[in-house]
């Protein structure tokens, strides 16, 4: 009888090399704590679809199936149905883009899209430049792909191209192989920030400058609060590979993005997607196609606007009610995250326990570097609760980090006195 591993995990020995850097994301291991309910959750990036007209696109998906189920329930094209490729060069314009549905590959969603693109451009060790903070799902698909992650630093108007020009020379002159640079220029995930329209002018010159290829993620773009959205980078020059989703200004369920990429680089991925998936969803492109045919899919970008943009006010109105002095914050003007600053010597991380037992839960900030630092910061999203919730969510907060003060003003650990983490020394002000 074969003698039974006494391991926990028998297989350990047979993973691959790149899994030793797929870690559980801060976000995943949170979800099951911030879904009891009577935990207010800053901490999930979850879109809120209660009020799409459920019935009436249920009526549509039940004569898609009658009309045209056989074809909707198919095997279709790796590339992604030509209607779909049409519509999505159609939403694009409504942030300036103007497109070839022929250079548009549909996917299972922008995370799809992401690692298509790092499939197609990073062997080991090559050089990934993100913002920092940068979206903790792509740091996810690169550290999969042993990309090496380098941060370039930005501000309150976003990404610094200065910093970025030194990034690129400086790797490339110790014989690295920098591939490109990955940007949300709309209300960053995780901090809100956006980049003006100077920063993506300049930061498109130091690209060409130093020849660098720029991936810009775009889920949040149409959700803006405050007037029209500046022009996208790939409006602003067609070698930017452009990044969208159906996620955020519809509904994530369906599992539909896109890349729009210049015509060779299209061609590749392609090829990428049929070895992952042979096609994406053909009948979420179905159910998509007839929603924007038969919906006025505008108003209902509208309509999130209003909802979100109420939301992000009750935000900051309890941030401004209920954070303690030394506390800073972003003030997004669209998307659904802002991100807070804690006073000198606080760890969100080692925070984020007591904030649970108070019931109220965020992102940690490092979840979103790859080397370790954000650890005075959180990211509080507020696309999710009411905005009665997120502003109580506050107060506690609130609560929580004022407590958190006194303890360390009782025993004398002055703001001089950080933990020993990386990342708790002084934060960068992106407020
Ligand atoms: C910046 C960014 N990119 C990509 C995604 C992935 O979105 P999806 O795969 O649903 O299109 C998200 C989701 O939150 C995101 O915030």
């Amino acid at each position: 009888m074969p003698r039974r591993s006494t391991r926990l995990d028998p297989y350990v020995d047979q993973y691959a090399e790149r899994t030793s850097s797929m870690t559980v994301s801060a976000v995943r291991a949170l979800f099951a704590v911030a879904n009891r309910p009577e935990v207010v959750s800053l901490a999930g990036g979850m879109p809120n679809i209660t009020d799409l007209p459920l019935g009436t696109i249920g009526d549509a998906f039940n004569d898609l199936v009658r009309s045209a189920g056989v074809q909707a329930m198919q095997y279709g094209s790796g590339q992604g149905e030509l209607f779909m490729r049409e519509k999505i060069v159609e939403v694009m314009a409504e942030e300036q883009i103007h497109a070839n549905p022929d250079d548009v590959v549909v996917t299972c969603g922008s995370q799809q899209a992401l690692d298509l693109v790092t499939r197609i451009f990073i062997d080991p060790g090559d050089v990934i430049l993100c913002e920092a903070p940068s979206y903790v799902g792509a740091l996810g698909t690169f550290n999969a792909s042993q990309a090496r992650i380098h941060h370039v630093a930005m501000d309150e108007h976003g990404l610094l191209p200065d910093a970025l020009r030194t990034a690129v020379l400086a790797l490339r002159a110790e014989g690295a192989r920098v591939k490109f640079l990955y940007t949300i220029p709309n209300y960053n995930n995780p901090t809100g920030i956006t980049q003006t329209l100077e920063r993506r002018r300049a930061l498109l010159d130091v690209a060409h400058e130093v020849d660098l290829l720029v991936v810009e993620d775009n889920p949040y773009g149409l959700l803006t609060f405050d007037g029209d959205p500046v022009p996208a980078l790939r409006a602003m020059d067609d070698q930017v590979i452009y990044l969208g989703s159906f996620s955020k200004t519809f509904a994530p369920g369906f599992r539909i993005g896109w890349v729009l990429a210049p015509h060779a680089v299209r061609e590749r991925l392609v090829i990428a997607q049929e070895a992952a998936v042979l096609s994406p969803p053909v009948f979420s492109q179905f159910a998509i196609a007839a929603y924007l045919d038969r919906f006025d899919w505008r108003g209902q970008i509208v309509a999130f606007r209003d909802m979100y943009r109420e939301r992000r006010d009750a935000m900051l109105r309890g941030l401004e009610d209920h954070m303690p002095a030394g506390t800073t914050w972003t003030r997004p003007t669209g998307g659904f995250f802002v991100w807070v600053t804690l006073p000198e010597g606080l760890d969100s991380q080692a925070l984020l326990a007591r904030a649970v037992n108070e019931r109220v839960a965020y992102v940690p900030g490092s979840a979103f570097y790859a080397d370790g630092f954000g650890g005075r910061n959180l990211r509080a999203s507020y696309c999710f609760p009411t905005a009665e919730r997120i502003y109580e969510g506050t107060r506690r907060l609130g609560r929580v980090i004022a407590a958190e003060l006194e303890m360390r003003a009782t025993f004398g650990l002055g703001a001089e006195t950080p933990l020993h983490r990386p990342g708790l020394g002084p934060a960068p002000d992106l407020s």
